[in-house]
């Protein structure tokens, strides 16, 4: 529909059918919706399949006065019918054409049925595994959030939203909502404008490039300002700087939500505040209720209303529904194709992080018996959070070993129950069973129902008596395996040192259990990295690698003895360790750092160096780039595959920097033996950083040092040191999505070994 014929039908309008444009809602009783329809309600939550969709578009479009077609949303967070693995599991894989794959199959799915709008992707930088919603979205880091936010836009969206198969994206929770104090859901999650600007924004900037149809305000507040009610950031930065011009959505109930919040009395005065704030749909269908405006003209700028009306006839017509509103219900995909399963167990590898691999006891020998106890070895819970009661459903991990090694006697022995208490029996048996046997696999983890949204926990340790069942198993002193299986990183500090090899398997989906016997027995190999670190104890986080130094970095942990004193790392006053910043009963850092993963071969890293001199380094602000190189070897007996991470540093800067930052990361494939050159190319966007410290807040480069570490994990070593020579100052960054598509284009030219 052209704007014209948006500008016509808006001229004929009434107030009550603008309003009703504005808002979504869902109801049970289908009577009810159909009521709300009739009363002008402009967007609807799926109706559970294409039938029942086509249905209420029907009466949308034949029984109201002007026939404007409906918004379908639903959550498609990892799936539809096909479950993939989740998003903090997509992220594992470093590879973000697998988030847009599938986006793509997802919304294909969905759009079969009639959905047309997705709330997802979820953007949120997470470094709180406490916060039950880190499973949604891609870690804690910046980088990985705005590549594989980016990768999933595209795969909804696709390169016509008009497409039969094609639904708007929508970036989520904008912003802040990953940083909630206490880890606790819907908490205030207060910070600096620079942490914000350097931090939490940037993945839904690089969203906002990517195209996103819509973006959805979050619970939290800013400044002491819910986003939903929070003008600068919605209007401000949203629009007026970053020049989206899609819809704005309120999250559930996020309006309402500024009434207990404290900042509106009722209401009509949420309302208020919302709207002005520049939220054009509100998500609870308070805007008309019963047929009647909860504000009149004269209490909401109609000039507002018009703009957020236009938006979402513009949404609308982007989306092709004026012509084509209805889907053809005879082909709606109702459950997971073999194409689909295949997709979801092929990308699986990929994801899953190999912890330890002591004496690599894994892939699996072969074994006349094995054990298989803890939870997850009969659980069909593998999908994950944020899946609805319609997706394909998992098999069991048990069964899918015995289809595997039909000659193997697969033993079954509970062990443990997922939150159970006064398991000593069980476990005992499975310890028996265990020494007897002379090898077991323990499938522990969190169920999916303690992961996602309202799931914070504050005890982040394996759930009911799982950890004892483990030491049960080690004390028995046989060969042990332990598969994971979890929304968000775990302490497994109490049991890691006794488990030889331990495989992160997090909720992978409707292929589960194929996918995580396919790399126990090294059909495939796990390959993933840790989009989040894996804290040491509930008490440490939040804990990530892009941490500040502070005044008083420590060197040792865990004790209150003094060390060395370093004048270069301690400053000239600090005598010894204890006064620096740690914890007197933890040891430093996380147990598990961000980026690190084996597989079932090694790696060694040789030869880093820059690419260009210094001149380049100058003249970074006028498109100048420079590369980094280093030769990777498979220094091992099988192929595999290594995600080469490159982490700058600047040392000294106007404003604290972190320690280390991702700026580059690509997926190699090694066969046994080969060498192969990664370069990497940077430029001015890789080394900006966001401050308030010119007359007009921008990005900036400055000259002095800095530090570039490329390796296999956030831990890599020094690969160069670089100066840039003059301060280079800008308003606006690239797009980070262009500046990683630039990277993995020339991240690998093949050298024969
Ligand atoms: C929930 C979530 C949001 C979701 C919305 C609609 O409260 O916060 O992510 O999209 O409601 O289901």
């Amino acid at each position: 529909m052209s704007d014209r014929r948006i500008e016509d039908l808006l001229a004929r309008m009434t107030w009550a059918e603008k309003l009703g444009q504005l808002q979504i809602t869902y109801h049970p009783d289908p009577a009810r919706t159909r009521a709300l329809i009739s009363a002008g309600m402009g967007s609807i939550f799926w109706q559970g399949d294409a039938e029942a969709t086509n249905a209420m578009q029907r009466h949308a479009v034949e029984n109201t006065r002007l026939g404007i077609p409906l918004l379908v949303g639903l959550d498609v967070i990892h799936g539809q019918r096909t479950i993939f693995p989740t998003p903090l599991a997509l992220a594992a894989s470093f590879e973000p054409r697998h988030a847009e794959q599938v986006a793509s199959v997802s919304g294909r799915e969905a759009a079969s049925g009639g959905v047309n709008w997705t709330f997802s992707p979820m953007i949120d930088v997470s470094r709180d595994p406490r916060w039950g919603r880190i499973v949604e979205g891609f870690g804690e880091d910046v980088l990985l959030n705005s590549c594989f936010g980016a990768a999933m836009v595209r795969g909804y969206q696709g390169d016509d939203l008009s497409a039969a198969d094609a639904i708007a994206a929508t970036a989520k929770h904008f912003v802040g909502y990953g940083q909630p104090e206490g880890g606790r859901d819907y908490n205030t999650a207060d910070m600096s404008e620079y942490r914000l600007r350097n931090v939490y924004l940037p993945p839904f900037q690089a969203v906002v490039e990517a195209g996103a149809a819509s973006v959805m305000a979050s619970f939290n507040t800013i400044d002491g300002l819910p986003v939903h009610a929070n003008r600068r950031l919605l209007t401000g930065v949203l629009r007026e700087e970053w020049g989206f011009d899609g819809v704005t959505v309120g999250d559930a109930d996020g309006v309402m939500n500024l009434i207990p919040h404290g900042i509106a009395a009722n209401a009509a005065d949420a309302l208020k505040l919302a709207f002005a704030a520049g939220l054009n749909v509100e998500m609870g269908g308070n805007v008309v209720a019963d047929g009647v405006p909860t504000l009149s003209e004269a209490e909401l700028s109609p000039v507002v209303v018009d703009a957020a009306v236009r938006r979402v006839l513009a949404l609308k017509t982007a989306l092709g529904l004026f012509e084509r509103p209805y889907v053809v219900a005879e082909r709606e995909i109702v459950a997971a194709t073999p194409e689909h399963r295949d997709i979801a167990r092929r990308m699986a590898p990929d994801t899953m992080v190999l912890l330890k691999n002591d004496g690599d006891l894994l892939p699996l020998a072969d074994r006349e018996r094995i054990l298989v106890t803890g939870p997850y070895a009969e659980s069909t819970d593998h999908l994950g959070a944020w899946v609805q009661a319609f997706a394909t459903p998992a098999g069991r991990i048990v069964d899918a070993l015995r289809e595997r090694l039909p000659g193997t006697d697969v033993v079954v022995s509970a062990g443990a129950s997922f939150l159970g208490t006064d398991e000593a029996a069980l476990r005992a048996a499975a310890a028996s069973q265990a020494a007897e046997i002379g090898f077991a696999i323990v499938f522990a983890g969190e169920p999916s129902n303690i992961s996602g949204e309202a799931a914070s926990r504050s005890d982040l340790r394996l759930p009911g008596e799982q950890e004892a069942l483990i030491h049960a198993i080690a004390d028995t002193g046989v060969p042990f395996v332990v598969v994971l299986e979890s929304g968000r990183p775990l302490v497994v500090s109490d049991w890691f040192d006794r488990a030889p090899a331990v495989l992160q398997a997090w909720h992978l989906g409707t292929e589960a259990p194929a996918a995580i016997v396919s790399a126990l027995m090294g059909e495939t190999a796990p390959s993933g990295k840790l989009p989040a670190s894996f804290p040491r104890s509930s008490g440490q986080v939040p804990t990530h690698y892009s941490h500040d130094n502070t005044g008083r970095p420590a060197t040792t942990g865990g004790s209150m003895a003094p060390t060395t004193w370093d004048p270069a790392l301690h400053g000239p006053n600090n005598v010894d360790d204890k006064y620096a910043s740690k914890y007197l009963d933890l040891d430093l850092g996380p147990l598990l750092p961000f980026g690190h993963g084996l597989t079932y071969t090694r790696f060694e890293y040789s030869g880093a160096r820059l690419r260009e001199g210094d001149v380049a380094l100058n003249a970074l602000r006028d498109g100048a780039t420079f590369g980094l190189e280093i030769t990777l070897t498979n220094v091992g007996d099988r192929a595999g595959d290594e995600v080469v991470q490159l982490y700058t540093h600047d040392v000294v800067a106007h404003r604290v920097q972190p320690v280390r930052v991702l700026r580059r990361f690509t997926r190699v494939h090694l066969e046994a033996g080969e060498s192969r050159a990664v370069s990497f190319e940077l430029g001015f966007d890789d080394l900006a950083f966001w401050s308030e410290s010119h007359s007009v807040p921008g990005f900036d480069v400055e000259p002095g040092a800095f530090e570039v570490f490329i390796g296999g994990s956030s831990e890599a070593p020094l690969a160069a040191r670089i100066t840039v020579g003059a301060p280079q100052h800008a308003l606006s960054r690239e797009p980070i999505a262009h500046r990683y598509a630039r990277s993995t284009q020339a991240s690998t030219t093949g050298v024969a070994s």
